[in-house]
């Protein structure tokens, strides 16, 4: 193939494609090759406009470390992580909504008790959450695992204060079991709005779109339990400024809930309070695991390995 030309070339890319090993693989490649090329055509890209995305991606990529994913961010900010949560949890009317996962969940969070403490030290105004866990026929889901996270009162999860080492306490984030009645409590600091890491290339990406940073106060929740699909959400503070302006697209109405202030006195764990507190109640509704079809049921299970 030679000459290829604006008119043609699109077609002898996807005609490569041919071999491909994968059949979703491509897929994948040809659709994307077709939109980027459209994208091309259609706003006439200079030379210099592809050296610039060219500049801002490898910028993206040296940004990016362990704890530091700048690709996440910018397809957060693109809308492009809410549409394929969107695209992925579609669930029965009733059921919790799911919104995106965000850059700052971790694996093998400290596992606390019921009632237990999760900020852990976190800086913020103290507040007891509550809940329970059903399923979409209002039955309580025993003893779900619950992971929790959220930033603290400065607007930073626990990982942007790494050590050089990349090591961090484990601070406003925990793992939890509901109770028998899928009940769940436990103890934290008020959720906090706060801007996204735009000290980077998605940062100057925002400012040069005339957007802000801003997430509305929220906390992080990933809810598991046998039989039901795995539910990763948030919980939004009612009254929040940037609820209307998300940086990331993610709040949905079903989601915001009201943070509850109190005077000083005493407290939902039967303590005392010298300083006001907050209470959040919440109930997740779980989406059952779509039964398996007769097809599927009596397929000779694939081996997985260890
Ligand atoms: C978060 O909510 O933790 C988050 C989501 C997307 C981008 C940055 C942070
Ligand atoms: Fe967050």
């Amino acid at each position: 193939m030679r000459n290829l030309n604006e008119d043609n070339i699109t077609r002898a890319v996807i005609a490569m494609h041919a071999q491909a090993k994968d059949a979703r693989v491509q897929a994948l490649m040809t659709s994307l090759v077709q939109h980027l090329h459209a994208f091309a055509r259609e706003v006439e890209l200079t030379e210099e406009e592809w050296f610039k995305g060219i500049q801002f991606l490898t910028d993206v990529g040296h940004i990016t470390t362990e704890v530091r994913q700048e690709f996440i961010l910018l397809s957060d900010t693109l809308g492009l992580s809410m549409l394929v949560t969107a695209l992925n949890n579609k669930k029965p009317q009733g059921c919790t909504e799911a919104t995106v996962f965000g850059p700052f969940h971790v694996e093998g969070s400290p596992q606390v008790p019921l009632g237990g403490d999760v900020a852990n030290g976190a800086e913020g105004e103290p507040c007891y959450v509550r809940g329970s866990i059903v399923g979409t026929d209002g039955q309580p889901v025993p003893h779900a695992e619950l992971q929790v996270w959220q930033a603290d009162a400065a607007g930073n999860y626990d990982v942007q204060y790494a050590r050089e080492n990349g090591e961090h306490e484990h601070r406003a984030r925990a793992t939890l079991n509901a109770d028998a009645h899928g009940d769940f409590h436990f103890k934290t600091i008020r959720a906090e709005a706060y801007p996204i890491p735009h000290d980077g290339p998605v940062g100057k990406m925002l400012e040069a779109l005339g957007r802000h940073p801003w997430r509305p106060a929220h906390l992080h929740f990933m809810i598991s339990a046998p039989g039901f699909e795995r539910l990763i959400t948030h919980v939004f503070r009612n009254g929040d400024r940037y609820l209307d302006s998300d940086a990331v697209f993610g709040v949905r109405s079903s989601l915001i809930a009201d943070w509850i202030e109190h005077p000083p006195g005493a407290t939902p764990d039967g303590g005392t309070s010298a300083v006001p507190f907050y209470t959040l109640d919440f109930r997740f509704v779980l989406n059952p695991v779509a039964a398996p079809t007769a097809a599927r049921a009596t397929a000779t299970p694939r081996k997985v390995s260890a």
